[in-house]
């Protein structure tokens, strides 16, 4: 059995139902689940999808599992439809929301004093104007994207514009991962390994934003068990012992072939870890 934790279109599940896996899916949008079932209904009882956050891995499957495969973010389905409120290039209500519940990107920054909302967009979006861009959109109080990219073009000097994104990428990449607690779920996804993998059984982790990376690496470096005994120590100390071993020495990332195929791929970084005892 294999853990898709993130079904979107269902491409991953089919190739690895395909390849003889039973799947388990897991989507927090419910549009997602109903196209993908309709995709990979010819395998029957072997692909099982339920709507949940797989930061609730260890309490979604009942028994270890063989596989873990988590592919980070947003679908191209949920992207390109702008009343999702994902999209800077079309309008759309300014929600974001890859499931049904919780605030909105409009509720955030309506909600979010200015400094935390500054925070959000520098640490999540990298973002370098992020106080003025805070803002501004704290002063717009947006309802549409639309209107909120206008005020991030206020807030952001017309030469200091971005050559090859869009102005607004940083800054709504930043909501997007604020208004689904995308790092919170994969910090508690990365901690249930441990529990839902079976001896032999594979995590892999597909992540588009150097956060992400950041976090798996530093989990799957966490499960690798390496020593972290304070430097000098003659013997170890710490009694770490390797239950899982990296299947990637570094991140595995997109060839350009495949990128001039798949530009959304130009980000991927991928990682992947067994269980070996
Ligand atoms: C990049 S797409 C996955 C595409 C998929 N691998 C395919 O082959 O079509 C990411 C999907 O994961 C879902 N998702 C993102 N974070 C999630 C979470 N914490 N829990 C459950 N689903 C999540 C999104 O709703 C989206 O449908």
């Amino acid at each position: 059995m294999i853990v898709d934790g993130t079904l979107g279109g269902g491409g991953h599940s089919e190739a690895l139902l395909a390849a003889g896996a039973d799947v388990l899916a897991v989507d927090r949008d419910p549009s997602a689940l109903a196209a993908a079932r309709a995709r990979v209904s010819g395998f029957g009882s072997r692909f099982r999808a339920v709507q949940g956050d797989f930061g609730d891995l260890a309490s979604l499957v009942d028994a270890p599992v063989d596989g873990v495969l988590l592919d980070l973010g947003v679908s191209s389905p949920q992207l390109d439809d702008p009343a999702r409120g994902f999209s800077f290039q079309a309008d759309g209500p300014f929600d974001m929301r890859m499931g049904d519940e919780g605030p909105t990107a409009a509720d955030l920054v309506e909600t979010t004093p200015v400094d935390a909302l500054e925070r959000v967009i520098r640490d999540y979006g990298e973002e370098r104007f992020a106080g003025r861009i805070a803002r501004a959109l704290k002063e717009a109080k947006p309802k549409t994207t639309l209107e909120a990219v206008e005020a991030v073009k206020r807030a952001v000097p017309r030469k200091a514009w971005p050559e090859k994104v869009h102005v607004a990428t940083r800054t709504f990449q930043a909501l997007r991962m604020a208004v689904n607690h995308e790092l919170d779920s994969l910090d508690r996804a990365l901690a249930a390994l441990p529990q839902v993998l079976k001896v032999g059984g594979v995590a892999a982790v597909l992540s588009f934003h150097s956060l992400e990376d950041r976090a798996v690496k530093r989990a799957f470096r966490g499960l690798e068990g390496r020593c972290t005994c304070p430097p000098g120590l003659p013997v170890c100390a710490c009694g770490a012992e390797a239950t899982f071993r990296s299947l990637t020495r570094k991140a595995v990332t997109a060839s350009e072939v495949e990128v001039a195929r798949n530009p959304r791929a130009r980000s991927a970084h991928l990682r992947a870890v067994e269980r070996v005892r």
